[in-house]
């Protein structure tokens, strides 16, 4: 066995916490000989209803889990923490512009980067859930200069497996045998799930699916899905959204096999600037996210991948008294 791994997670009441929780409890995230011992973070008011998520979890009884605490104090929740699951966050409210949409959470999430900076172990892993993710993210990075930026990522990974749900339904052929499928840009309706490179079994899916599908179905489809679930279920996603979480932090742990979309500060790579975390196509090595380079990016590609640069930034703009 190795030595338990500290892992934060806030928002600890919420629903996605609650099929987070059980996943890193079962030893999803650093693997089956890894202890794990939770920190969960929760407003003052909710931490009633994490002690109860506390208590189920213990009734649980997994043996990978050693540890429970519950706080609501940022520095107590972030500290030693070798990774962290930024769940919690304000959810819209009616009528609610995007700029104070984006400022109320950026006020959440400035704090939870300083904690971060201040606590957190050497090897602090962040990724950041709550919307709108990649400001957050970026807001959380830019409050915690001495952790490497590459330790910020933002969650694609939902809509990277959304994008393959729907390509698998579309052929009827096994999510498993997808590749190099990417999600690029912002967690928003501007996403550009892209097949352009994408496998399935060996052959390319854009031979298999027709054009016109692909930009008036597929693309909208899976950029949407999320108010989608919303309309059908009644609620937002959850569960799916915290196994994609557990798929990210684990890849980015345990490395990948195939590519995956994760949201990580910008490298210069494909001329989009520095400056803005967003989906690329990268894979997981020795513990780090590489951006997958020298792909050929055609026009709709150029154009899909700047709005999303347009509008990141402009996401910036809007909390730079933040960063
Ligand atoms: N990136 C993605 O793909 C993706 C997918 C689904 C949902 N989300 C986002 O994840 C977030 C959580 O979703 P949910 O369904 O679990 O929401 P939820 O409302 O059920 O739970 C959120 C929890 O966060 C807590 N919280 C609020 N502010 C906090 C703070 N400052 N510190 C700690 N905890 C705090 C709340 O008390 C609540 O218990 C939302 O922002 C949602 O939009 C992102």
């Amino acid at each position: 066995m190795n030595s338990p791994k500290k892992i934060t997670v806030t928002g600890a009441a919420g629903q996605i916490a609650y099929s987070l929780l059980w996943r890193i409890a079962n030893g999803e995230v650093y693997g089956a000989d890894t202890p794990v011992e939770l920190n969960l973070l929760e407003i003052p008011d909710a931490l009633g209803g994490a002690e109860g998520v506390a208590m189920e979890l213990a009734d649980s009884a997994f043996p990978l889990l050693h540890n429970i605490n519950i706080t609501a104090d940022l520095n107590e929740a972030f500290d030693g923490a070798n990774a962290a699951f930024l769940v919690g966050a304000k959810p819209r409210g009616k009528g609610e512009e995007r700029a104070a949409l984006l400022s109320n959470n950026g006020k959440i999430f400035g704090p939870q980067g300083k904690a971060i900076n201040d606590h957190a172990a050497q090897d602090i892993r962040v990724l950041v859930v709550g919307n709108p993710a990649n400001t957050n993210a970026l807001i959380a990075m830019s409050n915690a200069p001495d952790v490497p930026q590459s330790r910020f990522n933002a969650m694609m990974r939902l809509d990277h497996n959304r994008a393959i749900s729907q390509l698998a339904t579309k052929t009827g052929r096994l999510s498993s045998e997808f590749q190099d499928v990417v999600v690029w840009g912002n967690h928003s309706a501007a996403q550009f799930p892209d097949i352009t490179y994408a496998t399935v079994g060996g052959e390319k899916v854009a031979d298999l699916v027709d054009h016109d599908w692909y930009v008036n179905e597929f693309i909208p489809r899976v950029a949407k899905r999320g108010a989608e679930i919303i309309e059908v279920r009644g609620k937002s996603s959850a569960a799916s959204a915290a196994s994609s979480a557990v798929d990210h932090m684990r890849d980015w742990i345990q490395g990948t096999e195939t590519w995956a979309s994760a949201a990580i500060p910008s490298t210069g790579a494909y001329g989009i600037p520095e400056g803005i975390i967003l989906g690329l196509p990268t894979v997981s090595r020795n513990g780090e996210w590489e951006v997958v380079e020298g792909l050929e990016i055609n026009d709709f590609q150029r154009a899909r991948i700047d709005a999303n640069v347009e509008e990141l930034q402009g996401e910036r703009e809007a909390v730079k008294d933040l960063l």
